[in-house]
């Protein structure tokens, strides 16, 4: 699995939120930015500012990372107990981490307790695949697999439609959150649809059988022929001042 090919797709999807909350919260001139669980640098290499921290547990993804984003100083630790001094950077952000982290209202605490008084914290991107919409009906029961899996992974799938309320709860004064922009029935690249295939199979391993899961591809691949096929995964952002 090219784990950095599906972050990068990821990050096609929160490109235009993207643009906007960081021209609102004018990272370009901003002094310190980080993102929390930064993976292979996906999102670090399209950031052009002074100063660029990235951070991750994994310490192989940050190996990646040191590839595709060189201006970043890197660093491996935890989300929940972050190693920096309190009101370190002006914009601290993540994209696709939270529903990841045991506790992620200690993690957005520590967002915030490392952003300077006033400045910015991002959550650019949370899903709640509890919500996920699949249409024909035939491929609903792959939203319920999905979110089974990342369950046995440790993730939480539906964290996406608590992230508000998180905000609040970390003390975190909210600017601006909802749910990203996209089209349910957005055409995918045949390249898209099999790297979100490689991510099901992946991710189905184990939930269900191989046969089950080719049941659904095709069935999939029918309904894109005839133009019916809609998924939805309702993922949320907020932006919020420490
Ligand atoms: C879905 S990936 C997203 C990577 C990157 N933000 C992106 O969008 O391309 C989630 C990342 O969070 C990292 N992660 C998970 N739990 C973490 C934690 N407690 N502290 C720091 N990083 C964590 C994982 O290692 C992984 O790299």
């Amino acid at each position: 699995m090219d784990w950095h090919a599906r972050f990068l797709q990821q990050a096609n999807w929160t490109s235009e939120l993207r643009t906007y909350l960081f021209q609102r919260t004018g990272l370009a001139n901003a002094g310190r930015v980080l993102e929390v669980g930064c993976g292979t640098g996906a999102i670090l290499s399209s950031i052009r500012t002074k100063t660029l921290h990235g951070l991750d547990l994994r310490f192989a993804s940050l190996m990646e990372a040191r590839v595709h984003a060189p201006a970043a100083t890197l660093t491996c630790g935890d989300a929940v107990r972050l190693p920096y001094a309190d009101g370190s950077f002006d914009i601290t952000f993540c994209h696709f981490l939270l529903l990841w982290v045991k506790d992620p209202l200690q993690a957005l605490s520590e967002m915030k307790r490392i952003t300077v008084p006033d400045g910015h914290i991002l959550a650019l991107a949370e899903p709640d695949y509890d919500a996920r919409v699949d249409k024909p009906t035939e491929l609903s029961a792959l939203g319920r697999w999905q979110a089974e899996s990342l369950r046995r992974q440790g993730a939480d799938p539906s964290l996406g439609g608590r992230l508000a309320d998180l905000f609040y709860r970390a003390g975190i004064e909210l600017v601006e959150t909802g749910a990203i922009a996209g089209r349910a029935d957005e055409a995918f690249t045949s390249e898209e649809w099999e790297l979100e295939w490689t991510v099901l199979e992946h991710d189905l391993a184990g939930v269900v059988s191989l046969e089950e899961v080719q049941r659904m591809k095709e069935l999939d691949a029918g309904a894109r022929a005839r133009g019916e096929r809609i998924l939805h995964v309702p993922t949320y952002f907020a932006w919020g001042r420490a």
